[in-house]
């Protein structure tokens, strides 16, 4: 054993202390649905991204069970294997259609996916890849451009003039072009101009690729998406499963060339084991029942958009928010950890977003509604806000 090893990293957990940086688990439980703390309390659950409150849907769960009994718990192997069963392919062709693209691929995580996709996606072609990345892109976007070792160059976050200057920088170089954008931010809660950014894309011979995490099921046609409303604009885009779907595990949909040669290429698909059969009927559940779900959408935006008025008679910064993510800038770490534990003595439940996950001095409550949260629910919400 390294005898230096723990000392050094209680050394850097008491620095990340000293900063309010540190991050600690917490252990809270499900009853019927509803958020419970280990002192038998209930708690309003605003930092969740289960935004349509499938993972609590009878038939969500019902088709879980039931392809798990009928499929086993596990998958056996990785996909290339002996991991690709039918219903992996039903599923993927579900999704495809879903998106109105030609073929998709699921993942594990959208971490795995959007950590190896972009790598996969960088080698193509002769003469290298440039990167043009959006400056509030989630982690797991950072990481698969380092790990692409392509020349990669951060935009102003959603300054499309900042762009279109890169871009302009880079013409007559060798070599492709990729632009990589969230479509809703994470953290920020605003959104890409997609058919801005397919306009650039086009004008600069570039791929585009969109990751829509907040967005899928909850934004877009019947819930498909902000990239469905620019039809065939985006070349790559990718989802997750964990959030509007309430299960788990992502996607990537985009041409049948795409998905063949990530096959080939993408080590995050090729070597690890395929989504077990119970997540995939979580997610064949979903499907069924996202496009119907307009109501439980424009409840979710008529509520988003009390929170914000709520937020901004107390002075609340909530940024561009235009969607179900309501950012309220807080400042400093502790202030914001101050303000989540004041909220939570309210009831809600709300995490404080710190550095490095967003930038210092702009430490926050990151809100997130969900159309499962009743009207007494939001009422004891807003009556939080009006008391912060
Ligand atoms: C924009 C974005 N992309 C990707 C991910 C990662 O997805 P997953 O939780 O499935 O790993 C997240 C999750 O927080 C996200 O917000």
């Amino acid at each position: 054993m390294d005898p230096t090893l723990d000392t050094l990293l209680q050394q850097e957990l008491a620095a990340l202390d000293a900063v309010h940086r540190r991050r600690r688990l917490r252990a809270l439980s499900c009853v019927d649905g509803r958020l419970q703390d280990t002192s038998g309390r209930i708690l309003i659950d605003t930092s969740s991204n289960d935004y349509l409150g499938l993972s609590q849907h009878p038939l969500v769960k019902a088709r879980a069970a039931e392809w798990a009994a009928r499929h086993g718990a596990g998958a056996p192997a990785s996909r290339l294997v002996t991991g690709t069963r039918d219903i992996t392919l039903a599923v993927e062709e579900k999704l495809a259609a879903f998106k109105g693209c030609e073929a998709a691929l699921l993942f594990s995580s959208g971490f795995q996916a959007n950590a190896t996709v972009i790598p996969a996606l960088a080698k193509v072609g002769a003469g290298g890849t440039a990167i043009f990345s959006d400056a509030l892109n989630h982690a797991s976007i950072v990481h698969g451009c380092r790990a692409a070792r392509a020349q990669t160059q951060v935009f102003r976050h959603n300054d499309l003039s900042h762009l279109d200057d890169l871009l302009r920088g880079h013409a007559g170089k060798p070599g492709r072009k990729l632009i990589l954008t969230e479509s809703v931010f994470s953290m920020d809660g605003d959104r890409a101009d997609l058919p801005a950014l397919v306009a650039l894309a086009e004008g600069h011979g570039a791929a585009l690729y969109v990751d829509e995490a907040h967005a899928s099921g909850v934004l877009g046609p019947q819930g498909r998406g902000l990239a469905a409303e620019c039809k065939g604009g985006v070349d790559i885009v990718m989802g997750t499963l964990g959030k509007a779907f309430g299960a788990f595990g992502a996607y990537v949909a985009g041409s049948r060339a795409l998905i063949d040669w990530l096959v080939n290429a993408c080590p995050g698909f090729i070597y690890t084991t395929a989504l077990p059969p119970a997540v995939l009927g979580a997610v064949d559940a979903a499907l069924d029942l996202i496009p119907g779900m307009d109501h439980e959408r424009a409840q979710l935006a008529r509520n988003s958009q009390r929170l914000r008025d709520a937020l901004a008679l107390r002075n609340y910064d909530t940024l561009n928010s235009t969607t179900q993510i309501v950012p309220a800038v807080i400042g400093s770490e502790a202030d914001a950890l101050a303000a989540a534990r004041r909220m939570e003595d309210a009831g809600i439940l709300v995490i404080a977003i710190r550095p490095p996950t967003v930038a210092p001095g702009t430490s926050r409550l990151r809100l997130t509604l969900n159309s499962a949260l009743g009207e007494d629910d939001m009422q004891q919400l807003l009556a939080a806000v009006a008391d912060l």
